[in-house]
Formats: C-alpha cells, sequence, structure tokens
C-alpha cells in the first residue's frame, strides 16, 4: 500500500515537473502561431521570400526539368520582392532571389520557352537595383558538377576525423584567434536548412568577464570555465517557420550547432557543447544578458578553447547502431 501511494506521489511530482518544462514550449508555440503573418516581421518576410525562391532553384537541379515550370510561383514571388524592397530596402535579399529567377529564365530561354510577364517583372526589379551583373559569389539557380567533382573532395577519411572529436573540457586558457573562429562560421555557413533559410544566429563571447558570466548562468562548466577561450551561444529564429513548423527552429539550429563544432574540430580548436534546456528562470537571464530577442530559441552553447597539450577525455562509449537501426 505503501509503495503504491509513493508511487503515485512519484507520477504526481513527474508531472508537475513536465508542465514547468513544457510551459515555455507551448509559449513558444503559441507565440509562433501568433506571428504567423509573414509580413509581421522582415525576418519572417525575408524568410517567405528566400522559401519561394527556393522552390524555384531546387527546380532547376532535378534529373527531367518541366520547360517553362513554376509561372505562377516565379509571379507571386516577384510581386512579394517588390514588395519586400519597398519597405525594407534589403538588397542581399532581391539579389538572392532574383539571381535565382535569372538563371531560371536562361535556361528555360535556353530550350526555347519566354515568358514575357516574367521577363518584364523581373526586369523591373533588376532596373530598381541598378547593376550591370551579379557578382559571383551571390549567383543562384543550378551549379552542373561531374560526379568526380564531388568525390575529389567528399571522399576524405572522415571516419578518422571524426573519432578523433571529444568533448574538451581541458583547455590550456590561451585566448581562440578570432581568424580560426570567423574560418570556422564561414565552414558552418554550409550547414543544410529547411528550404534553405538558414535561421541561425551566434552569439560570441570573447571577453573572459563575459564568458564566466554566461557560463555561471548555464552551470555545465564549473569546474572549467576559466580556460574558456570563447563561447558560442547558438540560436535558431522561429521567425524563420510558419504553421505547423514548430520543431524546425530547433532541428535545423541542431544541424548547424552540430557543423560548427566540426568546423572547430577540423581547425584544431576544442569545443564542448553545453546543454540549453536549463531551467526558464536562468534560461531569461541569459536571454537578458545576451540581449537575445524573443523569436531567437537558445540551441547550444559551445565552449571553444586551445586543446592542453595533454589531456584526458570521457570515453563516452557508444552503442552499437545495429542497437538503434532497422532495415525493411
Ligand atoms: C545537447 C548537449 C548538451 C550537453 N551539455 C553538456 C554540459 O552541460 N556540460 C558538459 O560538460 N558536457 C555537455 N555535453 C557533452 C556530452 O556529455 C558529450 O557530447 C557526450 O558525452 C559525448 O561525448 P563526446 O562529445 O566526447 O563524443 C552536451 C552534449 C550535447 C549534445
Amino acid at each position: 500500500m505503501v509503495t503504491k501511494i509513493k508511487n503515485i506521489l512519484k507520477e504526481i511530482k513527474y508531472w508537475l515537473a513536465t508542465r514547468r518544462v513544457f510551459k515555455p514550449y507551448f509559449r513558444y508555440v503559441l507565440k509562433q502561431l501568433g506571428s504567423h503573418h509573414r509580413n509581421s516581421s522582415r525576418q519572417k518576410y525575408s524568410a517567405s521570400i528566400i522559401m519561394q525562391s527556393h522552390v524555384i532553384e531546387k527546380g532547376l537541379s532535378l534529373k527531367e526539368i518541366r520547360p517553362g515550370y513554376g509561372v505562377p510561383k516565379i509571379l507571386k514571388l516577384l510581386d512579394d520582392l517588390s514588395t519586400y524592397y519597398k519597405i525594407y530596402q534589403d538588397a542581399e535579399v532581391l539579389y538572392f532571389s532574383l539571381s535565382i529567377i535569372q538563371a531560371y529564365l536562361d535556361y528555360n530561354r535556353g530550350i526555347g520557352v519566354e515568358n514575357e510577364e516574367i521577363q518584364a517583372k523581373f526586369q523591373r526589379m533588376w532596373d530598381l537595383l541598378g547593376k550591370e551583373d551579379l557578382p559571383a559569389e551571390l549567383r543562384g539557380g543550378g551549379v552542373h558538377l561531374r560526379r568526380e567533382d564531388i568525390w575529389k573532395d567528399s571522399r576524405i577519411d572522415y571516419q578518422r576525423f571524426v573519432m578523433a572529436r571529444h568533448s574538451i573540457r581541458n583547455f590550456t586558457g590561451e585566448r581562440v584567434d578570432k581568424a580560426l573562429l570567423d574560418k570556422a562560421f564561414e565552414m558552418a555557413e554550409y550547414t543544410p536548412s529547411a528550404c534553405n533559410r538558414q535561421p541561425w544566429h551566434n552569439f560570441v563571447f570573447t571577453k573572459k568577464e563575459n564568458i564566466i558570466k554566461v557560463l555561471d548562468l548555464q552551470t555545465g562548466a564549473r569546474q572549467f570555465k576559466e580556460d574558456v577561450g570563447a563561447l558560442i551561444l547558438v540560436t535558431s529564429s522561429a521567425n524563420c517557420f510558419f504553421g505547423h513548423e514548430f520543431n524546425q527552429s530547433y532541428l535545423n539550429g541542431g544541424m548547424y550547432a552540430m557543423n560548427l563544432m566540426l568546423a572547430l574540430h577540423s581547425l584544431g580548436l576544442g569545443a564542448v557543447p553545453l546543454n540549453m534546456g536549463i531551467a526558464e528562470e536562468r534560461l531569461k537571464q541569459i536571454r537578458e544578458f545576451c540581449k537575445i530577442p524573443d523569436a531567437e530559441l537558445p540551441i547550444l552553447l559551445i565552449a571553444v578553447g586551445v586543446i592542453s597539450e595533454e589531456l584526458t577525455v570521457a570515453a563516452s562509449r557508444r552503442f552499437d547502431f545495429r542497437r538503434y537501426t532497422t532495415f525493411d
């Protein structure tokens, strides 16, 4: 009888804890629903434009490209671009989308398919920018490759690389070279994201007092916080997702954070991921200290440092993949 009561009390305690944990999540879901309309912020509007552009762009990467595909979608995109540019004068997003439409027009012209309405609207937007041609790095559309081109760089000894990564909790205490951090961010840009929306943001701390302040609030790095050379808080914006895409922000942000960790690893830096699934009150304090806008969801804190010459890492033994992988 006593055991039964104890078990019921345990269940109630667990239920209450779950409610506490899920409260901020439900608040976030409601918030996302509340700001569903794409015009409600610049970020939401630009995410919608990038999504629409990507639909056109990926059409150019298919084995069979349908001649003149997606006309209504492109016309709508051009209208949205016009409104967006009028409100925000954001030339980067305009370039981003127009370069994709340009590639679409070039492809179709090449196979003898013309659309005057798209061409006219495109030209009007293009003239607005007053540029002769797009810089190469901003060009969108399709990139033709041979399998060999991919294999030349992809067939590296990834197993060795990935097995040499460990969560490092033993740093020299030296500063981390800013050029190395920039290089890691540059590599992490290549993280895939839903419709190429790239919802992430990095809040970077390099000043000792700031690093310690944030780590004190997170509490997972108490024993080595003094030696951390740089701290990166990766967040991901709820503004980049719509309606039913509730988990997308976390998913895309998590993938970015992992890629960033691997990039740091490739540069010889040590890194340890630190949990952001922490009590709401402490999360609030971190938000305030880092001046994180409401729509940015904390994904992961990454403590970075110069690896000590000799150190011990946790073995963190892995389960055999057969334990959790099933084939048909
Ligand atoms: C989301 C996440 C949160 C983590 N939080 C902490 C943390 O707060 N403190 C810490 O020392 N390690 C933390 N870790 C590191 C894990 O303990 C470590 O990744 C795991 O044991 C696997 O070991 P490895 O990274 O060396 O392969 C975290 C890892 C992840 C992915």
